[in-house]
């Protein structure tokens, strides 16, 4: 079996000896020119004037533009076409870029962009979410409401009523690859981008509408990212349409690459929430209704905001059955960096507020939280007594949580921990550990339904060797060995029989994002599609030429046995090129089942859950707020793995990567809207000496599997949810020093620790 072997990552040597080629490393024509952006130095107000002379006196500068020299579309939006490649006449965030500098080098170009005077008339500001709910600033005309039951009602009437609103952070996506692109004229005017993208066909698109020309003309080619996480879905269109726009006006190769703090800058990143609840629950624990309110920054453009929002929102339930439900989501429009797809894609916001909800529920009822999760959980389907409708309307037929959860209380020793850690806060006063649990049910397909589709493009040549292309990119996840692995258990042969090549759109077209967790499951099936027709082919060949039947042809272990025969894969290959048999085959596939109307907040827009579960143990100081994590215990199920090493690997990144958004990870804007962590030196991602000290990472051997690429579940986006019982556990810890059940905010920084703990002991 290819499928389900614990191989490297296809380019793990390359990633670990520098020799793997990102876009900055790719060989320069000599007389490539480099671009950088002039940015607005404010948050909001009308351009007055702009003075470029001295701009242009710098050294090494060809030519600099604005809006007015723009030859076509003035647009680098995702949908919206609200996002202007330069500022027009308005400025509406602190870092906007309003001119571009093309000039003979990165520095030149640099140093040459901050010389600009641009004069302005400055605005009021909406810089937070009061302020843009105050002037009702927003992407749509009002919130979206999505509705189960009668939750007010349900609440007034349960037995215990709980109450808050906290506030979730951004994040920046802080991939090591800075966005970069690469745009080379072609000699019929058409033209060839290199791009460190998620998306290389709305690269393409963006880029052929603003140098005027069909998207055959624009070619576009990603071998693969330093990391996307979301922030390379849209975020990249900037870059390449610049290079393609100053390549098209100078006739010579252009590059652009985003210093760090200009990347910080200049990029959307998650998307900040506050959520609001108020809860009803019975004596033992049981969740009657619930309320969420969730006000959205979503920055000054629309980008990705909407589906965001709304994955937000089918999230809200995470993994439990909620007879009566009412979730208003507002879209607010700020004058910040636009956000942007993330991780989870606002899954993680929606679901902090639900899982706050139980955690504040068994603090109030004295419930241990696990317990308490557990009876509110959606029903096995193997107890078909229970309606398991999700507030969507659909039905969850392949819920995992009873057993996942069962095997990781036992794998974590939780009881005895958390009474061991109970027992250790009784005998220390200014250091108290705290443990947590929390699950995840992640739903996997892309909301826009039409975007569950993907291509592949598979060559096997006479030497048996086999070349093969798909729709996806790759950004670290592995995704390319697992495809090679898909197309090698197809036809039986080594997986050091195929190589993938940089995804192109020459190659395979119309391709969606590489989101949503789904590039192996829609790219795979794709894989085998193609692979399946040629191998068919083949098989008639062989039979008819063997005079036996087709039935007797098996693909087996690098070759391939035709009745009594038996010819090496490559002698096969080689025969049936001889018989004129084409060897090449394009595969397409489309998630079957899909339905969903966003606007009603209805129907069956996910083909399956993804799901796992987290106890993290912590340890604060009340003092100084500081804190590490002890422990960490995974558990998630990625169904039958395509490559169990990869998808480990996965998992350890997602969890660092969440509970670093919960923790450490702190956005912060001055009142100017300027960005001021906008450096590692200020942002502070976790560390290698963050990781967990204890980390035990396993995946679960679940039951139900969805009709999947071999049965594999998508993995990328649903562990970084496991993040939250990091925060949780804080919270955990933090509630030993006083009676009061912990009002805290995300991330729980040491700041915001130390504050919590002030409030706990003063009951507030
Ligand atoms: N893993 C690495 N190493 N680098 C990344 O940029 N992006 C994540 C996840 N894992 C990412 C990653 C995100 S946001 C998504 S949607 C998925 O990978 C995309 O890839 P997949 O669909 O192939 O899982
Ligand atoms: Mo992932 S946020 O869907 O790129």
């Amino acid at each position: 079996m290819s499928v389900a072997k614990p191989l490297p990552h296809d380019a793990a040597a390359l990633h670990v000896t520098g020799q793997a080629r990102y876009i900055d490393d790719i060989p320069l024509p000599a007389n490539t020119l480099h671009l950088a952006f002039g940015l607005s130095a404010i948050a909001k107000g009308e351009i007055t004037s702009i003075d470029l002379s001295d701009v242009h006196n710098c050294d090494g500068v060809i030519a600099v533009l604005t809006a007015h020299d723009l030859p076509f579309e003035n647009d680098v939006s995702a949908a919206a076409h609200d996002e202007p490649l330069l500022a027009t006449d308005q400025v509406h965030y602190n870092g906007q870029p309003v001119f571009l500098v093309i000039a003979t080098s990165h520095r030149a170009a640099r140093i040459a962009a901050r010389k600009g005077t641009i004069q302005y008339n400055k605005e009021p500001t909406l810089l937070t979410l009061d302020q843009a709910l105050a002037a009702n600033s927003r992407f749509e005309d009002g919130p979206r409401i999505y509705e189960k039951g009668d939750a007010s009602a349900a609440i007034d009437t349960a037995a215990h009523i709980i109450e808050d609103s906290f506030e979730i952070g951004g994040q920046e996506h802080f991939y090591l690859e800075g966005q970069a692109a690469l745009a080379l004229p072609q000699e019929d005017g058409g033209m060839l981008i290199n791009s460190s993208t998620q998306h290389p066909s709305e690269i393409q698109h963006k880029v052929a509408h603003a140098i005027g020309l069909p998207m055959h003309a624009v070619r576009v080619e990603t071998r693969r990212m330093g990391g996307g996480f979301g922030g390379k879905e849209s975020q990249g269109n900037a870059l390449a349409v610049a290079c393609a726009v100053a390549a098209r006006a100078t006739g010579r190769p252009c590059k652009m690459r985003y210093d760090r703090d200009d990347d910080m800058v200049i990029t959307g990143k998650r998307h900040a929430f506050r959520i609001s609840y108020r809860a009803g629950f019975d004596d033992t624990g049981c969740l009657s209704g619930v309320e969420f309110t969730h006000l959205v920054d979503c920055g000054w453009a629309q980008d990705l905001s909407l589906p965001v929002a709304d994955r937000a929102m089918l999230h809200s339930d995470n993994a439990y059955i909620i007879p009566n439900i009412r979730i208003e989501s507002h879209r607010l429009k700020t004058n910040l960096q636009s956000a942007t797809a993330y991780r989870g894609f606002g899954g993680p916001q929606g679901m902090l507020g639900i899982e706050r909800v139980m955690d504040h529920a068994a603090h109030h009822l004295g419930i241990d939280p696990i317990e308490l999760r557990k009876r509110n959980y959606y029903a096995s389907p193997r107890n078909k007594c229970r309606k398991n409708t999700t507030p969507y309307g659909m039905n969850v037929t392949d819920f995992e949580l009873h057993g996942l959860t069962d095997q990781l209380l036992q794998s974590s020793n939780y009881i005895t921990r958390k009474a061991e850690i109970a027992q250790w806060n009784t005998t220390h006063e200014t250091v108290k550990r705290g443990i947590a649990f929390s699950p995840v049910k992640f739903g996997i397909s892309f909301t826009l339904t039409h975007l569950n589709q993907a291509g592949a493009l598979v060559h096997v040549y006479q030497d048996g060797s086999i070349h093969l292309n798909h729709g996806g990119t790759e950004m670290g996840q592995g995704l390319f060995q697992k495809l090679a692995q898909v197309a090698a258990q197809c036809f039986d042969v080594d997986v050091t029989r195929i190589k993938i090549t940089a995804s192109d759109t020459d190659k395979v077209p119309n391709t969606s994002a590489t989101a949503a967790s789904s590039g192996s499951d829609l790219n795979g099936m794709a894989v085998k599609v193609a692979c399946d027709t040629i191998r068919t082919r083949m098989a008639a060949y062989l039979a008819e030429y063997f005079h036996c039947n087709e039935t007797a042809v098996k693909f087996l272990k690098d070759g391939v046995i035709i009745g009594d025969k038996t010819l090496s894969f490559s002698e096969a290959a080689m025969l049936c090129y001889t018989g004129r048999i084409s060897l090449s085959s394009t595969g397409f596939y489309k998630t079957p089942s899909l339905q969903w109307d966003r606007i009603k907040g209805a129907g069956r827009p996910f083909f399956y859950f993804a799901y796992g579960a987290a106890i993290t143990e912590v340890v604060v100081d009340a003092h100084t707020g500081e804190n590490r994590i002890l422990r960490a215990d995974l558990l998630h199920d990625a169904g039958a793995s395509l490559n169990p090493a990869l998808d480990i690997g996965q998992i350890e990144g997602a969890y660092v990567q969440g509970a670093g958004w919960l923790t450490t990870e702190e956005l912060v804007w001055n009142e100017n809207g300027n960005l001021r962590t906008h450096a590692p030196s200020t942002y502070k991602i976790p560390a290698c000496s963050d990781r967990p000290d204890i980390f035990n990472v396993a995946l679960y051997d679940g039951e139900y599997r969805p009709d999947t690429i071999y049965r594999s579940k998508a993995v990328g986006e649903p562990p970084f949810m496991l993040g939250i019982s990091a925060w949780l556990a804080l919270s955990h810890a933090v509630s030993a020093f006083g009676p009061a059940y912990p009002h805290l905010n995300a991330p729980a920084t040491p700041e915001e620790l130390w504050q919590a703990t002030k409030r706990v002991k003063h009951g507030i």
